[in-house]
This record gives structure tokens, C-alpha cells and sequence, in this order.
């Protein structure tokens, strides 16, 4: 079994070394065509809308009643997954949300796009994490017994010694949730998301039930 990928998916630089892009002669009017076509604006695009400095959608609370209810969504072009994990006696249910990408080899571990699990299997090795994006287990995790040409015992495969389950959980993305919609937060935008999204609740829970 190969090593797992690094955890620090969700901040990639895809245009550290992208060239500056001319207007060339198009009138400030008007964009030139290729700007819808072009792949570096369109990395450019999701990183400055759903990468860095944005606050993003992810989903409503009422989609995933139930503890254990998930639903697959996206962030740019990145699988997340809502998951409702039950609370402790006494507490409120917590919601987080995933990177749908498993942290050993990168496979989207959520294939379907809503439904009720008591944690996360990965399809292609079977590692398995928590609700909350922990991995409790992983198979082979210390290698097989094998036999070398000199008819020896040997271990083949398994990870190192010095593998650490917390060490190799799921990208876990931070979570805020407000009258009932879930965003993915960044701490940084935090307090100016609240002064915005205030008066967006007050206006949406008017258009809503003053209308049913
Ligand atoms: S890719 Fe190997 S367990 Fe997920």
C-alpha cells in the first residue's frame, strides 16, 4: 500500500507560474472572446470564488435530518460532503463538511449523492474515517508476511512505524452554520459575514414563510 497524500488539499496555487494576460486591442466595453475559454481565467476564477477569500453554500440543514444523513455537493470543482454527526448526550448534532477525497490515495470515497452511513469506506483500499472526517481504521495496516528467495519471512507492504491514524484524517473544512444554511467559513471573513448575513436571514425567512 502506497503512502498517503499530504492533507493540505484545498489551497493549491494552480497559477504560480501562470503569465499575466493582455487585453490586447478589445475595447474596456467589451471582454475579449477568450476570456470564457481560457484555462488560466478560469483557475483564476475559482480560486478568487471558492478558494480563498469567499464564504461558499454548501447545503441546508433540513437535507440531512437524520444523524448519519450526508449529501455530496460542491465547492468550485472540489466533492465535499455535509454530514450530520449526533451530538453528545445533551448536545446539539454537529455538522461538518468533507473534502470528498480520501486522504490516502485521493479517491472520492461518496459516490452517491445523498443517503445514511455510520462513517466513511473508501472504495479502493477500504480505509475508514468517522463522520467527522477522523480515520479509525485501515487494512494492512502492518503488511503481509511474505516469503524472499532465501525461503526468509518477510513483511511486505503496511505503513510505517511511525504512521499515526490522527495524523491522515480527512480534509475537514470549517463550517458555519445560519438559519438553517451551512457555509463553508473562513475565519477571516467571519465577522463580516455576520454583519451581512443578519439582514439576508431576516429577508429570506420573510420571503419564505410569510409566503406559505
Ligand atoms: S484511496 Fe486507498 S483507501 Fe482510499
Amino acid at each position: 500500500m502506497n503512502a498517503p497524500l499530504s492533507n493540505n488539499l484545498l489551497s493549491p496555487d494552480p497559477l504560480q507560474s501562470s503569465q499575466p494576460m493582455f487585453w490586447g486591442n478589445a475595447p474596456t466595453s467589451r471582454a475579449p472572446g477568450r476570456m470564457y475559454t481560457d484555462a488560466q481565467v478560469y483557475h483564476k476564477e475559482l480560486e478568487a470564488l471558492f478558494y480563498s477569500k469567499h464564504w461558499c453554500y454548501v447545503g441546508l440543514e433540513c437535507e440531512i435530518p437524520k444523524a448519519g444523513d450526508f449529501k455530496r455537493s460542491k465547492i468550485g470543482e472540489r466533492s465535499v460532503v455535509m454530514v450530520r454527526e449526533r451530538g453528545r448526550p445533551g448536545q446539539p448534532d454537529s455538522i461538518h463538511v468533507l473534502e470528498n477525497r480520501c486522504a490516502h490515495r485521493g479517491v472520492q470515497f461518496v459516490r452517491e449523492r445523498s443517503g445514511n452511513a455510520r462513517s466513511f469506506v473508501c472504495p479502493y483500499h477500504q480505509w475508514t474515517y468517522k463522520l467527522n472526517g477522523d480515520l479509525v481504521g485501515l487494512t494492512f495496516r502492518q503488511g503481509v508476511e511474505a516469503v524472499d528467495e532465501c525461503g526468509e519471512k518477510i513483511k511486505q507492504g503496511g505503513m510505517p512505524e511511525d504512521f499515526q491514524l490522527c495524523d491522515h484524517g480527512l480534509t475537514k473544512l470549517k463550517v458555519a452554520r445560519r438559519g438553517g444554511v451551512v457555509l463553508r467559513r473562513l475565519t477571516r471573513m467571519w465577522s463580516r459575514l455576520k454583519s451581512i448575513w443578519a439582514p439576508m436571514c431576516s429577508l429570506i425567512s420573510t420571503a419564505f414563510f410569510t409566503s406559505l
